[in-house]
């Protein structure tokens, strides 16, 4: 047992060094650190600030109950020496594996311990305790980079937008108009709420809506939007919803509704976290679809990524 410890405090604090060091280098508080590096420590560790989120995956271990908790103990406390954080500091989920890919969105507890993070000059509000996942996703710092850059003048529409963090860096990047779409009420507050702590006020500018995505779309005039985010979920069907979303089944028709309402030469930006997708680009209506995976992933998720991410050009 203290041999596996030792080797996991060798390993994390190997890769702690090396992740802080192009962190810092990049001026970024929030990154991830650790992902199931050892088999046997099967943890995602993240850093907002200096609050860790550790998430652990459940596996089929011998452990009895207090062994597993004396366990994980061990692993936090050399976690808080490594990393250098308070014991108060640290917030710890069990996440299932993956079985029923309905549970994506659960509310885990209702503590409303919220806090604010920076991220490239913009806040975003953080939650680690309430929900599955934190409000941030982190491996798209590029991808919103990429958003910012060249929305200036644009219709924005990000779809499927979750806490808004796209829509952030588009209003700040002057996007003429943003619209924010989700089928979660809480996600869409929460998305108002970092609007609200960037001080982008225009509510002329800046639409909130409460919707289906997929019928949504086919309210869409032609020409009507310049620039899209869309990045749905694997599965969805929520009661709200008249059917079910299956991504791989639906994307070509997503895209195309997409495609139909932006103007010439617009883009959208599309991910999917569905590790085994496959991009019928046959039946995308589109002048060029280009996979930006390796170019949208940051320093913290070289060679753990397992999302994809298209750009799309009308
Ligand atoms: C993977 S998250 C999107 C992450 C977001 N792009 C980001 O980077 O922060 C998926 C989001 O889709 C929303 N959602 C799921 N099904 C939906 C639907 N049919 N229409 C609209 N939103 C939906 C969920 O509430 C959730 O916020």
């Amino acid at each position: 047992m203290q041999e596996k410890l030792q080797m996991f405090e060798n390993r994390l604090l190997k890769v702690f060094k090396h992740k802080s060091k192009l962190a810092k280098r990049q001026q970024m508080s929030c990154y991830r650190i650790y992902d199931h590096d050892l088999p046997e420590f099967p943890f995602c560790i993240e850093l907002y600030e200096k609050r860790i989120y550790i998430a652990e995956y459940l596996r089929r271990h011998k452990l009895t109950e207090e062994e597993h908790e004396a366990w994980l103990e061990n692993c936090i406390t050399i976690i808080c020496k490594i990393i250098g954080v308070k014991n108060e500091d640290v917030y710890i989920k069990h996440r299932k594996r993956k079985s029923n890919r309905h549970d994506q969105y659960e509310k885990t507890a209702n503590k409303k311990d919220f806090f604010v993070v920076e991220e490239n000059g913009l806040k975003f509000l953080i939650n680690l305790t309430d929900y599955l996942d934190t409000g941030l996703f982190l491996d798209h710092r590029i991808t919103r980079t990429m958003v910012k850059e060249e929305c200036a003048g644009k219709r924005v529409l990000n779809l499927f937008a979750y806490t808004g963090s796209f829509s952030v860096y588009a209003a700040s990047g002057k996007a003429t108009s943003v619209t924010t779409v989700d089928l979660s009420k809480t996600y869409l507050q929460w998305a108002e709420d970092n609007f609200t702590i960037n001080l982008l006020k225009d509510k002329n500018k800046f639409t909130f809506i409460h919707a289906d995505v997929k019928q949504y779309l086919k309210t869409l005039q032609p020409n009507s939007v310049d620039l899209v985010i869309m990045d749905p979920p694997t599965f969805s069907n929520s009661k709200r919803m008249k059917d079910f979303l299956d991504i791989q089944q639906d994307h070509v028709t997503l895209i195309n509704d997409v495609l139909h309402a932006l103007s010439a030469n617009g883009v959208i930006y599309f991910s999917t976290n569905y590790t085994k997708f496959i991009l019928d680009a046959n039946n995308i209506q589109a002048s060029q679809i280009k996979d930006i995976t390796k170019q949208t992933t940051p320093f913290d998720f070289e060679g753990k990524l397992k999302r994809w991410c298209y750009k799309i050009t009308k």
